[in-house]
């Protein structure tokens, strides 16, 4: 069996990049890849990397679930799972740690960044992270990993770490491609388009969130940060805001930032965001309408089951299939 593996973490609530970035590339890639099966899950223990409200984890692990299927994920071709249930995910990672070196762990640039905003209490897991990862990759032999730009330095290391198992105890991981959308593989803040858009950012106007109301949509798309010279042109060097406006209005539109610049090259920036705003709250207006289904029905819990059923049977064979391999045990 072929395989997809990809992720997303459980905290704060999704975001038109995140969407962007993931979830829509997997809908689209269930498409164009029909002889693939996906393992896509919500990952929870990632989250603990930082501080939690357990109560607020609980509630954004379902809200997560259903965003998923609510998205247009095809159930018939996936497994969507919960990461901590399946403890499979938790022992390949104990696991990996004995084949991720000190100095890979201490180069990503993620954990870095993160480590230098908090000076304390900066957890053990937050350094190990990008061993889990691998293992929840590693596990299900995927042969590709959809992720945003942000995650491509995570993918290298677990090819390197899938290389250096296979080295040492024959050819036993698939080693996995990582796949990167062109156009939204880093969608930007609206407040600050020299960082990306992401989910712990406290600035509400810096995103749009999946669940916005199509006022706040527009309101935020006006209030988006862009520059005074008032030419619709695409350049994502000297013009980041506006091009990351055309980026986001191309993907969700399906065709080229040049042809956007084309409709609007007559236009001014406000006539360019109203339709921007429209086009959004037009897009997420069926996906609101599901996500509302879903998170008044049981039909998460039948789901959410199935796919830990599925996912389950193939991780565990794995990590005892590994286990062996580096000689643990006595009797297995
Ligand atoms: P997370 O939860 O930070 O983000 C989920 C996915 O969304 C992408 N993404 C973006 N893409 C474009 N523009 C943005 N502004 C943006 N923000 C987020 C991320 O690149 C990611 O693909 N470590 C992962 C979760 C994970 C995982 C995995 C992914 C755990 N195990 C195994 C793939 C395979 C993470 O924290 O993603």
């Amino acid at each position: 069996m072929k395989t997809i593996v990809s992720g997303i973490q459980p905290t704060g609530e999704l975001n038109i990049g995140t969407y962007l970035g993931s979830i829509r590339n997997f809908v689209a890639l269930q498409k164009s890849h029909p002889d693939h099966h996906f393992f896509l899950f919500i990952a929870d223990t990632h989250a603990l990397t930082v501080p939690q409200d357990p109560v607020q984890l609980r509630k954004a692990i379902k809200s997560l679930a259903a965003m998923y299927v609510a998205c247009g994920i095809n159930l018939e071709q996936t497994s969507l799972f919960v990461q901590s249930e399946i403890t499979a995910h938790q022992e390949m990672d104990v696991l990996l740690q004995s084949f991720a070196y000190m100095g890979e762990l201490e180069r990503m640039t993620q954990y870095k960044d993160k480590a230098q905003k908090q000076t304390e209490g900066i957890r053990a897991s937050l350094f190990t992270y990008p061993v889990l990862m691998a293992g929840d990759i590693l596990l299900y032999d995927a042969e590709y990993v959809p992720v945003g730009d942000d995650q491509k330095q995570h993918l290298e290391l677990t090819r390197t770490i899938a290389e250096r198992v296979n080295h040492q105890v024959g050819d036993f991981f698939t080693v996995p491609k990582p796949l990167i959308p062109e156009l939204t593989a880093r969608v930007m803040s609206l407040q600050n388009p020299d960082q990306k858009m992401s989910k712990s950012d406290p600035n509400v106007k810096s995103k749009i969130l999946l669940t916005d109301s199509e006022a706040i949509i527009k309101k935020r798309i006006r209030s988006a940060v862009t520059d005074s010279d008032g030419i619709i042109e695409y350049n994502p060097a000297s013009k980041k805001g506006l091009s990351n406006l055309i980026q986001i209005y191309a993907a969700l539109e399906e065709t080229t930032p040049e042809q956007v610049v084309e409709t609007f090259k007559e236009a001014n920036y406000q006539t360019f965001k109203e339709a921007l705003g429209e086009i959004i709250a037009t897009h997420l207006a069926p996906i609101q309408a599901r996500y509302e289904r879903l998170m008044n029905s049981n039909e998460l819990t039948e789901i959410l089951d199935r796919g830990k059923a599925d996912a389950e049977t193939l991780a565990i064979k794995k990590v005892q299939r590994f286990k062996k391999k580096l000689g643990l045990g006595f009797k297995r």
